[in-house]
């Protein structure tokens, strides 16, 4: 087992009617006077964000709102909401609503605290210095994160993708409702479900590290995923079904499925985030049109683990060689994406790439990498195109 540090620091009110507790919450780390920002509209339909006023209104909390926030979101509204947040003397940041809000309200965060460009941050060039109290009010089970250290901005200027981690962020507090995601579209939903299971398979497809107790974590996590998707997929109001995704959601990003390990592949993530920069598609989605090509093309390095997770997770019982097994799983996996409605290649996402934009895809990847990612297989500027070229 490698070394590892483990720091999972936020408070999680979970269950019906968690979002009441919001304004205590608040209160009780310190927020006096809050921004509340979230993202296209959902939460002031569905009701929400009039109960969360009235909960910061029952603490005599002052606030100031701004929405807006879309998948993929952009660093045009991160810098509006570092503007108000100057301007109004905000000392805390409530983000209400999935992973798109709650990482723009992040990096608005930083840029509350920051001089310089809050981008840079995202560019890799320098460390933020610090960074407002945020909480959170979820909506939707995909992202993580609601206790994760990182956000992930898209520059709209060339819709550039990019994510930094920093445990400064990770949110004080993260109120968690199953109710509020019924009303989440049913393809919402397969795409939370599919971010899930990747943010741990990220981190089981290593070859760093042998570590019994977080694996058998996460194949735990990852069956039950899988069972919970399917009963969700016939029937999205079962609220025990809505609690398990959005429990795993949150552990399946906060760290825990990879103690011990190498630091995980992530390198279907990097691939997903250009597919999002340059075709703004749904993260989740994404994710699931490449991870099949990524697999058979990695697998033969990492063998022992795609055999495991065939036997394990996917429940493949043939005999066979490794390698046949293997394939198993991978091919089981995809049925799987399948059942969901989600793609497993990008013509099913609804895309199809020049070679020239896979070419660029591929480039600006390893950039964003530093020229090399993953663990399962390292990948190299060439091997990236060749996944996209498989993924087609
Ligand atoms: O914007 P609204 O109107 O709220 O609608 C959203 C949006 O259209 C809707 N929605 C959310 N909750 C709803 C709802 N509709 C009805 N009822 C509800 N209860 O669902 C749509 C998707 O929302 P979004 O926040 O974009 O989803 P998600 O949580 O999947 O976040 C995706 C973003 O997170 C990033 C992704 O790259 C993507 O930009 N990620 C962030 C990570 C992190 N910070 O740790 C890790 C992930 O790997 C990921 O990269
Ligand atoms: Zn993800």
């Amino acid at each position: 087992m490698y070394n590892f540090q483990y720091y999972t620091p936020t408070q999680v009110i979970f269950g019906r009617g968690a979002e009441l507790e919001t304004g205590k919450q608040v209160r009780a780390w310190g927020g006096t006077k809050v921004l509340i920002h979230y993202g296209g509209g959902s939460v002031v339909r569905s009701g929400l964000l009039a109960r969360i006023e009235e909960s910061l209104r029952a603490e005599n909390i002052a606030f100031v709102e701004l929405g807006g926030a879309v998948p993929n979101p952009r660093l045009s509204l991160v810098y509006e909401g570092i503007a108000l947040a100057r301007r109004e003397k905000v000392d805390f940041i409530l983000a209400v609503g999935g992973g798109s809000a709650i990482d723009s309200a992040k990096a608005i965060a930083y840029g509350a605290l920051d001089e310089g460009d809050v981008w840079d941050l995202y560019e890799h060039t320098r460390k933020a210095a610090g960074a407002l109290a945020l909480g959170v009010v979820l909506t939707i089970a995909a992202s993580g994160s609601e206790m994760s250290n990182s956000s992930v901005i898209t520059k709209d200027e060339g819709m550039v993708k990019r994510g930094y981690n920093d445990d400064m962020c990770r949110p004080k507090f993260a109120v968690m409702n199953p109710e509020l995601t019924v009303t989440l579209p049913d393809y919402q939903t397969a795409c939370g479900c599919t971010d899930i299971l990747m943010h741990t398979m990220e981190r089981y497809f290593t070859n760093g590290g042998n570590m019994e107790l977080t694996d058998a974590m996460a194949e735990a996590l990852m069956r039950t995923v899988m069972k919970q998707a399917l009963i969700l997929r016939d029937d999205p109001q079962n609220y025990d079904a809505r609690a398990e995704v959005m429990w795993a959601g949150s552990l399946s990003h906060n760290g825990l499925t990879g103690c011990g390990n190498d630091g995980g592949d992530f390198a279907t993530h990097g691939l997903e985030h250009e597919l999002g920069g340059m075709f703004d598609v749904a993260h989740g989605a994404g994710l699931a049109a490449i991870w099949g090509s990524w697999a058979r093309y990695v697998y033969r390095s990492c063998l022992p683990r795609f055999e495991r997770f065939a036997r394990e997770v996917m429940g493949v019982t043939a005999e066979g060689t490794p390698e046949e097994i293997a394939e198993k799983g991978i091919a089981a996996m995809e049925d799987f994406f399948r059942a969901l409605h989600m793609p497993t290649n990008m013509r099913e996402l609804g895309i199809e790439p020049t070679d020239e934009q896979m070419r660029k895809m591929a480039r600006m990847c390893s950039a964003a990498a530093g020229g090399k990612k993953g663990s399962a297989r390292v990948l190299y500027e060439e091997d990236m195109y060749e996944i996209y070229r498989m993924a087609r």
